[in-house]
């Protein structure tokens, strides 16, 4: 299949590379990270094609808004700002680049499982706040010799799979789709949820946020697993409960969060982020140069190969 794809419309922050391969190949590109809504609504009639990554909403009025457009890209993994359903309805196609910040978002993963472990955020919040004599009570434990439950073992939950196996943590996981013996091929023992709760010292989550995932981990979850378990997500906001999250938190039940994401973003409420038990940061997992390269160039290549007439690729 190939189309006529002569302009695009890039409406978040993306890598100047992106805009840099369309032109190269005869594309006219709009770059405009500062778009209002109204403004959106009036730009992109005029376009073809649109390239965003999470900030814009590409809400089902936008969508109906772009007379000419064909193709919606996501520099990036998640789709869930974009109205797939809206999209397919017109016969646009979607795009994402999975894979891009794979490997960014595993190690933010396993930053934040190291940071809670030795309660790294708050010894620095002692140290700017000159209390050295709080590090009595910031007695940490040891990764080495304990069990890390990794729920959804596709590109992310691997990696970090792999990554935790060297500080010596046993990795067990469940996967609705992954075989047994695939995942048993990287390291991670397959149960299923019931099996696991009870098993895990850590809980990491990388899975979409759909119905079968949205509160996954709830109050009954964090009833079935050890005193003190900690929690992890840099997956999707909403896949940990956060108020379920906030009562474990405040009974000892939860020993500590690390979350990159949130059920609305920026939060509505900062209770969690400023819980002392929490690691937060604000949505960060893809935020690094060579990550925004990736996907900046894998969308812009994307698109080309369709204008050529080349075989797609997305999730
Ligand atoms: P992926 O598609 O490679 O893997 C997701 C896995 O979840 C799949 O293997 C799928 O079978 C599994 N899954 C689906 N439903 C499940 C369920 N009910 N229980 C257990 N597993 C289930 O995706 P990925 O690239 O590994 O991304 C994982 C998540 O991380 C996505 O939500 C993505 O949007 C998010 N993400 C966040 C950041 C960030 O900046 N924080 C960056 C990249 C990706
Ligand atoms: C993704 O789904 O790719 C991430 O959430 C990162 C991003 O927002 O770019």
């Amino acid at each position: 299949m190939s189309f006529n794809l002569s302009s695009v419309l890039i409406s978040d922050e993306v890598d100047q590379k992106c805009v840099k391969i369309l032109e190269e190949n005869g594309i006219k590109v709009l770059k405009n990270s500062k778009l209002s809504k109204e403004e959106l609504l009036k730009e992109i009639p005029n376009y073809d094609g649109l390239i965003v990554r999470s900030a814009t909403k590409v809400t089902a009025d936008v969508i109906a808004a772009g007379k000419k457009l064909k193709i919606i890209g996501r520099a990036g993994t998640g789709v869930d700002n974009i109205d797939c359903n809206e999209a397919t309805k017109r016969g646009i196609i979607v795009m994402n680049t999975p894979g891009g910040n794979t490997l960014s978002a595993a190690e933010l993963t396993c930053t934040l499982i190291c940071c809670v472990s030795r309660n790294v955020h708050s010894g620095d919040r002692a140290m700017k706040e000159k209390k050295w004599s709080e590090r009595k009570a910031l007695m940490g434990s040891e990764l080495y010799g304990k069990t890390l439950g990794i729920v959804g073992l596709g590109r992310i939950g691997k990696e970090v799979a792999l990554r935790m196996q060297s500080f010596g943590m046993k990795t067990i996981g469940f996967d609705p789709i992954i075989p047994a013996e695939v995942s048993a091929e990287f390291g991670v023992q397959s149960m299923s949820l019931e099996e696991l709760w009870p098993l895990v010292d850590f809980i990491t989550v990388h899975t979409p946020l759909i119905p079968q995932t949205k509160n996954l981990i709830n109050d009954a979850v964090f009833a079935k697993c050890k005193k003190g378990v900690r929690v992890i997500n840099v997956a999707r906001g909403g896949i940990i409960d956060e108020e379920a999250l906030l009562r474990a938190l405040e009974s000892g039940q939860c020993g500590g969060a690390g979350l990159d994401v949130f059920t609305s973003e920026p939060p509505a409420d900062f209770t969690l982020a400023q819980h002392p038990k929490v690691v937060a940061t604000p949505h960060l997992g893809a935020s690094t140069s060579e990550a925004q390269e990736r996907v900046a160039v894998e969308i812009a290549e994307q698109f080309v190969d369709l204008a050529k007439g080349k075989k797609l690729f997305g999730a």
